[in-house]
């Protein structure tokens, strides 16, 4: 690391789409200023991920991809791939903390590592990171809710943020990121919203950590402030960050603090909506190859799911008024579809706008990696294009009240209205709705826009909605990488943050 690089310490990394932001930003010399000096993640599947992501920047760096590019076309195995090129392996190993490692628990090893790297580093430091959500997200509280033993202030999660200041008052960085899920706002410990506590924490982290010597921070938002004059809003709203409105193809919105050390003066600039168009989920995934879903509970092959699509077409053909136009669409399945598909065929026909085209894609890959389906129910096949039908025609994905009552699945409360998002397709003309991690436990909230293909989204479509370049590999079995992916933040997002964060950084210290 040179002296006028910025190190990165990033807490709670996941598969590192934050991370990948800042490492990936270029300055006007084409230089990289942000180094990853260390990524701390406790599930062995994302450690993975990002061990090998560090050591693709280490070896691009080096002028080595060949062995990389081998591995990507399994022409190479994982293990054989970094005993080739040892060095920068143990580069990359270094950098994730020879391995999985949780706050909280492993806090020698951690604590020691960012004590070593911030004594040795003259230049700027940051910190970033997102303690994880699951107790502050509504789906995480309304889970919560039904268990009659839960005791929010006993959930350790809900305080994982101590973690985050306690390496906050070791490392002193110039400035903090902190990502959150939207429900962080409204969570409640004894009655009492937690947002204000985390934020005056923030400002004042000695008070929490004991440690005198650490300085405090300011807190900014990223976006324009809302209107202070209307009183509906309050202003903890004002940190909420809305992805669509970013060049991203998704709406999905965070709460993102960005914290300045007291001594810095400089004030960060602000996130800027006019640079980039909306996308939508066509533009983002459209070039991606077509894929059938597989059969689960039943014999999988192209010809027995062939089968179930026809009679589907002819089932739907039949219904009447069900708000949409069967004989509009030629239903027939595509002859000859797989369910991974490893060659990106139609790579020149992509409909990515400028900005994600240079981000997403890499011209020395005609690869598609993770881009297998998973195996739907036989009734749930008919569902998927009964939905994508419906968003093609009318645009939105439909409620329980419009699905046909054939189609209805067997609850007894499917009309309660509890049940209404229980099938989402992906408009192909909006931006998606947030990928979470849920898409690793069923599909039916990421049905895929084309009503031929009846199938939820590949991990691939997935990371491509959340602006991961498509030479980005994620590790472990499918569900490992649906996890991964819905977990993070897009990295583009993170690119933009990292332009904030650099120019505030390069006006405090004039040599960089
Ligand atoms: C929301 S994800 C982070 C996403 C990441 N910022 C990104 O952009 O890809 C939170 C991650 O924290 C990890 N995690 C949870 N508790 C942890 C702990 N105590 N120590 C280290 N990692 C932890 C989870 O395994 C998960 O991968």
């Amino acid at each position: 690391m040179k002296g006028n690089d910025i190190l990165v310490i990033d807490l709670f990394s996941g598969p590192g789409g934050l991370g990948e932001g800042f490492a990936s930003y270029q300055n006007n010399n084409e230089e990289y200023p942000f180094k990853i000096g260390m990524s701390v993640e406790k599930d062995p599947h994302a450690h993975m991920t990002l061990t090998t992501r560090a050591f693709y920047r280490l070896a691009k760096q080096k002028g080595c991809l060949d062995g990389y590019y081998q591995y990507l076309n399994s022409n190479l195995s994982r293990a054989k791939l970094f005993e080739s090129y040892k060095g920068i392996y143990e580069s990359a190993f270094q950098e994730t903390l020879e391995g999985p490692s949780e706050l909280g628990k492993d806090n020698d090893h951690i604590h020691a590592r960012v004590k070593e790297l911030t004594e040795n580093h003259n230049g700027p430091k940051i910190l970033i990171g997102g303690p994880p959500c699951q107790a502050y997200s509504l789906a995480g509280r309304s889970r919560n809710a039904g268990n009659k033993n839960y005791v929010p202030k006993e959930d350790h999660r809900h305080f994982l943020y101590k973690e985050y200041l306690k390496v906050l008052s070791i490392a002193k960085p110039d400035v903090f990121v902190m990502e959150n899920v939207r429900g962080i706002l409204t969570a409640k410990v004894e009655n009492q919203l937690i947002f204000p506590q985390i934020l005056n924490d923030l400002q004042n982290p000695s008070k929490i950590t004991g440690s005198d010597s650490c300085p405090s921070y300011r807190i900014y938002s990223l976006v324009e402030k809302t209107d202070e004059a209307d009183n509906s809003t309050p202003a903890s709203l004002n940190y909420l960050i809305r992805f669509e409105e970013f060049g991203i193809p998704q709406a999905r919105h965070r709460v993102i603090l960005l914290g300045v050390r007291e001594d810095i003066k400089q004030i960060p600039d602000i996130l800027d909506k006019n640079i980039y168009p909306k996308v939508s989920v066509k533009e983002a995934i459209g070039d991606l190859p077509k894929l059938r879903s597989g059969l689960s509970k039943k014999a999988d092959s192209y010809d027995s799911w062939q089968e179930v699509v026809s009679k589907n077409a002819e089932t739907l053909s039949k219904l009447h008024n069900i708000g949409v136009d069967v004989n509009k669409t030629d239903l027939q399945p595509y002859e000859d579809l797989k369910r991974k598909e490893t060659v990106h065929k139609n790579k020149s026909l992509n409909q990515l706008p400028d900005h994600l085209r240079k981000w997403i894609l890499d011209p020395e890959l005609n690869l598609v990696l993770n881009h297998e389906t998973r195996g739907h129910m036989e009734s749930d096949l008919l569902r998927y294009s009964f939905c994508a039908l419906h968003g093609e025609q009318r645009r939105f994905s439909p409620k329980a009240e419009n699905f046909p009552a054939e189609l209805a699945p067997q609850h007894q409360n499917w009309n309660s209205g509890s049940y209404n998002d229980r099938f989402r397709v992906q408009v192909s003309t909006k931006a998606a709705t947030t990928i979470t991690s849920h898409i690793s436990k069923d599909g039916h909230y990421f049905i895929h826009y084309d009503p031929k293909q009846c199938r939820s989204l590949t991990v691939r479509e997935a990371a491509r909605l959340q602006t991961f370049p498509d030479n980005y590999i994620f590790e472990g079995n499918r569900t490992n990488q649906y996890t991964q992916v819905g977990n993070a933040v897009p990295p583009f997002l993170a690119r933009q943050i990292s332009e904030i964060v650099f120019s505030l950084i390069k006006k405090h210290y004039s040599n960089l």
